[in-house]
Formats: C-alpha cells, sequence, structure tokens
C-alpha cells in the first residue's frame, strides 16, 4: 500500500511565525503581511529585516539596517582566489555553495550559536550572496572583480558588481521585487533541508550550503533554467501548442507549472507576470512574456496546472541579461533571507528532527560464509 505522506506530502514538519501559505485561496503571507501588499509597498531588504525580526522597521533602524548590510559586502581576497581557481565551466551555484563553505574558515567563533551571532551570521551571508554570484561570472568571463558600491541599494549593488555600471530605475526595482517575491515561502525542499541541519546543532553556514544544494535541483529552484532552456527551444508563440503537446504526451513535466501546495496561481506568479510584462515592455523585447502567456493558457488547458514562481521569473532574468545558468542563484540571493531566519528559529525552540520510516526490506535472512556463496 503506497505511502500516504510520500514526500512528506501533507506532514506538518514545524510550528513557525515566518510565512504563511494558503494553497486553496493561493495566499503567501510573510509575518501576516500579505505578499501583495508587499510587492506594492515594501522592498527586498525591507522584508528581510521583517523576516528576521518580526516587524517592519521605523526609518531610523531600517537605515542602519542597510548601512549593516552594506558594510558586510566585501569578501576576503582567498574567496576571490578560490573563485579563480575554479573551472569557468562551474555551475554558479556549485561556484556559490563552494565560497559559503570556505567563508565559514573565517568565523573564528563557528562555535558560539548566540542568536545575536547567527543574526550577525545572517546579514553577513545576505550580504555576500550577490558579491560571490557577481564576482564567478566576470572571473569566468575573464573580466576583473568589481567590487561593492556602498551607495547602492542591495539589488542595484549586485547589477552594479555583474555589469560593471549602474542599472536603470526600472530594472532595479523588477529585480528587487523578483527577490522579495522569492524571500521566504514555508516549508520547501531548501528550507527544510536547512532547518534538518540547524535541529542538529551544525553551524549557519553548514546548513546553507546544504540549503543551496537542495535549491539547485530541477524541481525546485533549478526550475528557472529550465523554464529558460523551454522557452529557448519552443522559439516563438506558434510553436507553444505543439511542444506542449508533445511533451505531455511523453509523460514529461512541464518546467515552470504545478505546485505541491497551491492549487491555484501561486500569487508570486501573479506579481512575477506583471513585472515580467513590464520589463519587456521597457526592453522592447516581449518574446518571452509571450511565448509564456501562450504556456500558461496551453498548459492550463491541456493540464489545468498554474504557473509557479519559477515560471515568469525566466523572462525577467532573461530580459536583465542574467545567464541562463545564474537564474537558480537569483533564488538563492533571496531564500537566504528565509533560509537563515528558520535556522533561527530552529535554534531558538530546538528538537532533532528525525523522522520515521516504513521498512520494506527482506528480514531475518540466514548469513552465508563467503566461501560457500
Ligand atoms: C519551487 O515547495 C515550495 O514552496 C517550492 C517553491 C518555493 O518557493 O520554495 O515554491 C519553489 O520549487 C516551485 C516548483 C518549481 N518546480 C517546477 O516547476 C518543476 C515542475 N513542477 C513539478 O515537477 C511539480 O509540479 C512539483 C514538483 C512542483 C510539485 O509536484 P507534486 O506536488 O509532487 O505533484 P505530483 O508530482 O504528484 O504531480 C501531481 C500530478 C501528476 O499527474 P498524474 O501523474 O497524477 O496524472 O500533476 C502532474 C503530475 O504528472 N504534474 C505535472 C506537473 N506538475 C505536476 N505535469 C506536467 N508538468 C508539471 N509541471
Amino acid at each position: 500500500m503506497p505511502l500516504k505522506s510520500y514526500g512528506l506530502e501533507g506532514v506538518v514538519a514545524a510550528e513557525s511565525e515566518l510565512s504563511c501559505i494558503d494553497g486553496e485561496k493561493g495566499i503567501l503571507e510573510y509575518r501576516g503581511y500579505d505578499v501583495h501588499k508587499l510587492a506594492k509597498n515594501s522592498s527586498f531588504e525591507e522584508v528581510a529585516f521583517l523576516l528576521w525580526y518580526g516587524y517592519l522597521p521605523k526609518k531610523k533602524e531600517f537605515e542602519k539596517f542597510k548601512n549593516d548590510l552594506r558594510n558586510r559586502r566585501e569578501v576576503p581576497e582567498e574567496i576571490v582566489e578560490l573563485l579563480k581557481l575554479l573551472p569557468s565551466t562551474t555551475h554558479p551555484m556549485i561556484a556559490l555553495r563552494t565560497a559559503i563553505s570556505f567563508l565559514s574558515s573565517f568565523d573564528e567563533r563557528l562555535e558560539d550559536y548566540s542568536e545575536e551571532r547567527n543574526m550577525e551570521r545572517s546579514k553577513r551571508l545576505l550580504a555576500v550572496f550577490p558579491t560571490i554570484v557577481a564576482y564567478f561570472d566576470r572571473i569566468r568571463n575573464g573580466k576583473e572583480v568589481i567590487p561593492p558600491d556602498p551607495h547602492l541599494n542591495h539589488t542595484a549593488n549586485f547589477l552594479y558588481m555583474l555589469r560593471g555600471e549602474r542599472a536603470g530605475e526600472i530594472e532595479t526595482r523588477v529585480l528587487d521585487l523578483d527577490f522579495l517575491l522569492h524571500a521566504e515561502h514555508t516549508m520547501n525542499a531548501s528550507t527544510f533541508t536547512a532547518r534538518i541541519s540547524a535541529s542538529t546543532l551544525a553551524d549557519m553556514y553548514s546548513g546553507i550550503v546544504a540549503a543551496i544544494a537542495t535549491l539547485m535541483g530541477p524541481l525546485h529552484g533549478g526550475a528557472s533554467q529550465k523554464v529558460m532552456e523551454m522557452l529557448l527551444e519552443i522559439g516563438e508563440v506558434d510553436n507553444v501548442e505543439g511542444y506542449v503537446k508533445r511533451a505531455l504526451a511523453a509523460g514529461e513535466r512541464i518546467m515552470g507549472f504545478g505546485h505541491r501546495v497551491y492549487k491555484v496561481m501561486d500569487p508570486r506568479a501573479i506579481e512575477l507576470r506583471k513585472l515580467a510584462q513590464e520589463l519587456g515592455e521597457y526592453t522592447g523585447d516581449l518574446t518571452w512574456y509571450e511565448i509564456s502567456e501562450k504556456l500558461r493558457e496551453v498548459v492550463y488547458r491541456e493540464k489545468g496546472l498554474h504557473p509557479n514562481v519559477d515560471f515568469y521569473s525566466a523572462s525577467i532574468y532573461a530580459n536583465l541579461g542574467i545567464p541562463v545558468d545564474m537564474f537558480v542563484c537569483m533564488f538563492a540571493i533571496a531564500r537566504v533571507a528565509g533560509w537563515t531566519a528558520h535556522m533561527i528559529e530552529q535554534y531558538r525552540d530546538n528538537r532533532l528532527i528525525r523522522p520515521l520510516q516504513r521498512y520494506v526490506g527482506r528480514k531475518n535472512l540466514k548469513y552465508i560464509p563467503l566461501e560457500d556463496r
């Protein structure tokens, strides 16, 4: 008889105050604030503060918080040297995972689990993810790295370090909202990985390295790269119908569609769809948005599935000129806010996470000595 909770479907694995989802109604809230309201009024840095501290900051404390992040963007020279050692063909998520693992060697008080120390680590990790991703892309393309600019906000600084020039206001706002919408999402696979790691009292870097590794899978954060590869293969709107019918007939998954929890359209996809259109109109290239819209219509008609968070993100990153193999790094740059917040929640009231299994193998076998086998 199949295991009802296969893939832990329907199993409540933790209690959390960080975010909640209503999958039937398509509602997502961060600390009680609906993401549609946050997308309209907030920013990625403000949402990081909200997730970590549980309330929206006042002006002065927000300015201090943003400065705290700005002052933590640099990485040790050894990290740059490490990134130079990696083959240029290394996947950027592997570069990020490796660099974060190395970064833990520079934390002299790794055994200090105090909340104060872990909050410091959370700020450090959030601040350096963009630096590491941008540095690796510059290095693998044979370019000089561009140090962070303390005059720019988190997202504008990332685009500056990546491109070597300041991005426009619309591009910065669209990517910042993309990060805001990717920041946190209850007990998804990579967040659960981070909590399991924290529950053993492993250090925060170890949990984040494990979460980066988990996010990379194409059924999770890796989907956005697969969505782009699909859009490139389809090429134009007229090819969508045939592509979908062939893929579904072959039993393939259409990347960027479906979700374990949402039974209606992912509220983040609703916001990202608007941003993909706005950015496409700004850049004058609506190709990927138009193919996406046709895919949304056909996949819903053929399979009753809705787009998830990774679907329209692909069009946004493509129009920002982000390399396709770095799409999932955008997800990681955002989700490190949620991962660190969940780890802090786990450390605060910890119990080792250790589920049961149902054994379905053979039992009570007689041992046959080697010479008699
Ligand atoms: C993220 O958990 C989170 O919150 C994750 C995330 C976050 O913010 O952290 O939201 C981010 O990971 C979004 C998901 C990105 N992944 C993809 O886009 C990959 C494609 N999607 C699927 O593989 C799938 O929808 C999952 C993995 C997302 C969810 O799968 P489930 O809940 O395990 O559902 P299932 O595999 O049991 O499928 C149920 C039915 C099946 O049909 P039948 O075999 O019963 O006829 O729906 C079908 C599936 O074949 N189905 C799909 C499909 N997704 C589900 N069919 C075609 N294409 C798809 N994408």
